[in-house]
């Protein structure tokens, strides 16, 4: 059937139409596209593929340029020699596409092997014959990034000049997909970085939480906290103790609820009140004792400055206080004992010195003169051995070999006439032994004790000094049948300065270094101490040294 004139008119003209709208659907294809897809090849391969059916061209590729050596790469190809094209790059101005990338102007060329611009370097490695070309820049904010070409009309012919302007429009899509990848790439790239900087922050706000949570519930000190309504937030290992109330039953509840000790709660009050520190002493029951506590209370605020809650900081101070107590007795006491011989030397030396006096009442004197200088020797020897073995010194030893039993006796016969109200009993086993030790301080050893068992009978009685022994060991007890001490007091007697706490004890004065210097003299020589005694019924002191062979 033969085509009137109009009707081939009206058939170009719709084909054209329809050319155009493929075209227009093309374009928002890929306007679609590029807003539901972040993968920047995915999306520009369907753009290129979409030109390539529109434009039925072979093959096309998108150019991008690599900024850190001004050179072209392919950034997408496609077409049958997809995989070699890739591998190869262009310098800028070289070839087509160098020459749009650097000119920054679209072209049409009807047939590449008679164009100069061509670069025939690529078709040689992938063996491509490039006919027709049309390239287009790609520019972002004005500056161009690469370029998009398609390549030979399928069926041959050249493409025309409008298809450049199609070309631009969807260059113009794949900018716009390519800009919005990059920023949708560094927004992603900068978000994760700001979720890893606050993980880390977080991180390390956690564990300083933690160090400063397990510092403050290791602390010897007592902490609670409450927050602005007066409840407890927070309550560490030694407040569970002193309040014996535990953090899981009381967080949240009132203090006053949970905390009976008044003072607290007072000093709590104060600095609700007032918003400012207080500092207190104050006195808790712990068991059947009371303890005295250092307390600092404080207001703890807020970012802004404003009251958040109070902390309380607690320190058991009993011990300190009892020792510095201790302190200013011993130093009372050492004085007083210090006065006590000194008493008797200056009133029988002034005696000595009067005229006519007796020889039998001279001897008398000088008897005592000389006992109450031994006793103001022996004292002044423990003292300055205490400050010895305090100071960390401690006590050097004079070994040497001696009979123990004639150094018995003769402790014997120093002490035997020391107390009228006293008899004291030797009992010695039958053979000799010798040992090796300090003579001077067994010496000491000895008077310690004698005097202990006199001094502690103050209604005098008998005092057995013992020896016995076994195949590696000397013992020694010396026994009285004093005052005796009680149950609770056994072990405390060989602390320094530690004292009887009665009536009685304290009458007779001493500084509470006798037994601990002897312990320690024992110890020495790898011996050591006992005390078997019950209140009012007598005391037993037994030592042993060990044998040297
Ligand atoms: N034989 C004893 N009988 C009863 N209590 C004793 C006896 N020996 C020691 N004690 C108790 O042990 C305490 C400590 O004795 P220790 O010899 O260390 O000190 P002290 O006799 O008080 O003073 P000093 O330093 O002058 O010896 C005494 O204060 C007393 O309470
Ligand atoms: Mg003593």
């Amino acid at each position: 059937m033969e085509l009137s004139v109009q009707e081939h008119i009206t058939q170009s003209a719709n084909k054209a139409k329809e050319e155009e709208i493929a075209k227009m659907a093309a374009l928002m294809e890929a306007s679609v596209i590029i807003n539901s897809t972040r993968n920047l090849e995915k999306l520009l391969r369907i753009i290129m593929q979409s030109a390539e059916k529109v434009m039925q061209a072979e093959a096309s590729s998108v150019y991008l340029i690599d900024s850190s050596n001004n050179e072209l790469y392919f950034e997408i190809a496609t077409g049958p020699k997809e995989e070699e094209v890739k591998k190869l790059r262009l310098k800028m101005g070289e070839g087509i596409a160098g020459w749009v990338a650097y000119t920054g102007e679209s072209l049409l060329v009807p047939d590449a092997s008679q164009d100069p611009r061509f670069a025939k370097r690529v078709d040689e490695k992938t063996k491509f014959i490039t006919k027709s070309v049309i390239c287009v820049p790609l520019r972002v904010r004005n500056q161009i990034i690469g370029v998009v070409q398609v390549l030979n009309r399928i069926g041959g012919g050249t493409f025309n000049k409008s298809e450049i302007k199609f070309l631009e429009a969807l260059a113009s899509q794949a900018a716009i997909a390519i800009e919005n990848t990059n920023l949708y790439e560094h927004l992603e790239e900068r978000a994760e970085m700001l979720n890893k900087e606050l993980k880390d922050a977080m991180d390390k706000l956690g564990f300083e939480k933690m160090r400063i949570e397990s510092m403050i519930k290791s602390m010897d000190d007592a902490v609670v906290a409450a927050d602005r309504e007066g409840k407890i937030v927070m309550l560490n290992r030694v407040a569970e103790d002193i309040f014996g109330i535990t953090a899981a039953n009381s967080y949240g509840k009132p203090l006053a609820d949970v905390i009976k000790d008044r003072s607290i709660l007072e000093n709590y009050k104060v600095v609700t009140a007032l918003k400012s520190t207080a500092k207190n002493e104050v006195k808790i029951k712990r068991g059947n004792k009371e303890h005295i506590f250092a307390a600092v209370f404080a207001p703890i605020l807020d970012d802004r400055g404003e009251y958040a809650g109070g902390v309380g900081v607690l320190r058991d101070v009993t011990e300190i206080k009892e020792l510095d107590k201790m302190k200013s007795e011993f130093l009372n006491m050492v004085s007083h004992e210090l006065r006590t011989p000194l008493t008797p030397i200056q009133a029988y030396s002034e005696l000595m010195l009067v005229r006519n006096v007796s020889e039998e009442k001279v001897k008398k004197y000088a008897d005592i003169i000389n006992k109450e200088t031994q006793r103001l020797g022996s004292l002044i020897g423990d003292l300055l051995d205490l400050s010895r073995i305090e100071s960390g010194k401690g006590l050097s030893l004079a070994i040497e070999e001696f009979d123990f039993k004639s150094f018995l006796s003769s402790v014997y016969e120093t002490f035997r006439s020391a107390s009228a109200k006293h008899k004291i009993i030797l009992t010695m086993p039958d053979k000799s032994e010798k040992i090796k030790a300090d003579r001077n301080k067994m010496i000491q050893v000895m008077s310690n004790l004698l005097s202990n068992a006199i001094k502690y009978s103050p209604d005098g009685g008998n005092i057995y000094i013992t020896m016995t022994e076994t195949e590696d060991r000397v013992y020694v007890s010396v026994k009285d049948e004093g005052l005796g001490v009680a149950k609770g007091d056994l072990d405390k007697i060989f602390e320094k300065f530690y004292r009887v706490e009665n009536e009685k004890v304290k009458k007779i004065g001493g500084t509470g270094i006798g037994l601990p210097i002897v312990k320690y003299i024992l110890e020495l020589h790898n011996g050591d101490i006992e005390v078997i005694s019950e209140e009012g019924k007598g005391s037993e002191f037994k030592f042993y040294i060990p044998k040297v062979k």
